[in-house]
């Protein structure tokens, strides 16, 4: 390991324009951007974004060390400050014990067995969604961004509260997107006006926030009457797990600002993410029928023509897994993402300022010609076992790694390999007339313009 002393080698540079720096190269197109820098740089390369100086790290191993070996040098960048505002202190913005505190509470709620209950609800949601489509008119395109949204919102909200919350779900749903855009718009803005001026964005951002909030105080108030009262169901949802989750050494429960903080959190982070790493899947298979073919055969092997698939069978449903594993390989929803050291830190003979930001990308990454051949061809055998074995593990990270990996890894997976499955099953996907849909990196990487395909049901 290299010490403070050895690590002198500056940080190379890119040339940016005088005051605004490389902000518009960025902004213009981040992932040109961003790959050519990483065919012209092997490890660090350093530019200027609106008015920050970041340093982008474009191996595996410094994933790692950021991520998980010195990851107590790390805390989160600055950019996660544009979500506090909504998200509070819950665990995707907290750090230190407050953090560690937080994990160990909500962990249970996501363990495998626990995660098991809630495939139900998958099924059932996906289930309504296929009966809709199946009396929908063969050559109109459905809008599959918006529809998985509104499918993986529903099942996040129901996994989270149970009852049934979809009476909200339209205005929610609405909420949620103005948050993500404000969000980003925030990130790459070069003067961030606070948040209590009273311009017409802020104000639209703070009715979001104020109305996803209120729904989800009535929701935690509700369930605390009904314990009151002595009237409460037994509930075997996320939002259970976390009022009855106790400190091992205080035996504290959360408080209800912290419960809405990683509610808001769960929320958020367990929805969009997923919605579009399915619309991508679908994409991809609209594109590749072959590998549909292969996924539908392996659905229908492992689970029956008619069968419901559980948290035990999908684990059968490996070829899906790996279509939904090459999926987020090309299309990471959380395709940048960002750290800040707490004091200087060596990186191999290079030396990462304190408080200065550090960019991972796992777009980059997962498309790095040194570990993955053909890297912008859609091949989900770079999943099977020998091919995983022969790469570093932080050469593919669409959830993160270290302590901070996503506590949703599971729920997430689980959920796709339900709904592709379901999905897949029952319908044929074409692409349209737009047939090459490009990424466009906001917050999480969507299709940009949405995406729509054709559907038709496999029997006719
Ligand atoms: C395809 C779907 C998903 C992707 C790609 C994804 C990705 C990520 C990534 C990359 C992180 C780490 C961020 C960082 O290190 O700064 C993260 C954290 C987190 N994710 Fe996910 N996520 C997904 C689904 C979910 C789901 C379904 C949930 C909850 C139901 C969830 C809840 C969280 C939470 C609470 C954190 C913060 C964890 C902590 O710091 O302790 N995510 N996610």
């Amino acid at each position: 390991m290299t010490t403070l002393q050895q690590a002198q080698r500056p940080i190379p540079q890119v040339k940016g324009a005088p005051l605004v720096g490389n902000t518009f190269q960025f902004i213009r197109d981040p992932l040109g951007f961003l790959t050519r820098l990483q065919q012209q740089y092997d490890r660090l390369v350093r530019f200027t974004i609106a008015n920050r100086l970041v340093t982008l790290t474009l191996t595996p191993e410094d994933a790692r060390h950021i991520l998980q070996e010195n990851n107590k040098v790390f805390v989160k960048s600055d950019a996660y400050k544009v979500l506090s505002l909504f998200l509070g202190n819950g665990l995707l913005n907290s750090e230190g014990d407050f953090w560690r505190r937080q994990r160990r509470l909500a962990q249970p709620a996501f363990h495998r067995q626990r995660l098991a209950l809630l495939a139900d609800t998958m099924v059932q949601e996906t289930q309504e969604l296929t009966e809709r489509w199946k009396q929908h008119e063969a050559e109109l395109p459905i809008d599959i961004s918006e529809e998985m949204m509104k499918l993986t919102l529903a099942i996040v909200t129901r996994s989270l509260f149970s009852s049934d919350v979809k009476k909200h779900l339209g205005s929610i749903s609405q909420s949620v997107t103005t948050i993500i855009e404000f969000a980003y718009v925030q990130l790459h803005s070069f003067i961030q006006i606070p948040i209590h001026y009273p311009t017409p964005a802020n104000i639209r951002y703070r009715r979001a926030v104020e109305k996803v909030e209120g729904i989800i105080y009535e929701i935690i108030n509700q369930r605390r009457a009904e314990k009151r009262n002595g009237t409460d169901r037994r509930y075997d949802d996320l939002l259970e797990m976390l009022m009855e989750a106790r400190d091992e050494e205080t035996g504290e429960q959360m408080t209800d600002k912290q419960l809405r903080d990683e509610v808001t959190t769960i929320f958020m982070a367990g929805h969009e993410t997923t919605a579009n790493a399915l619309s991508w899947a679908l994409y991809l298979l609209a594109k590749h029928p072959a590998v549909a073919g292969k996924v539908r055969e392996e659905v229908d092997r492992v689970l029956g023509p008619e069968g419901i698939p559980t948290a035990e069978t999908v684990r059968g449903l490996t070829y899906t897994l790996q279509v939904v594993q090459e999926t987020m390989r090309l299309y990471p929803p959380a395709w940048l993402f960002g750290r800040k050291p707490i004091a200087d830190e060596p990186m191999g003979e290079f030396r990462l300022p304190a408080n200065l930001g550090v960019l991972i990308c796992p777009y980059l990454l997962h498309r790095d010609p040194k570990y993955w051949p053909n890297p912008n061809q859609f091949n989900p055998d770079n999943f099977l076992p020998e091919r995983i074995k022969e790469r570093p593990a932080y050469a593919y990270i669409p959830f993160g790694g270290g302590p901070r990996l996503c506590i949703g890894n599971n729920f997430a997976l689980m959920e796709m390999q339900i709904l592709l499955a379901l999905l897949v099953r029952a319908f044929d996907f074409r692409t349209t007339r737009r047939s090459v849909i490009e990424p466009e990196p906001g917050i999480t990487l969507r299709p940009r313009g949405g995406l729509r395909l054709r559907i038709k049901p496999v029997s006719d």
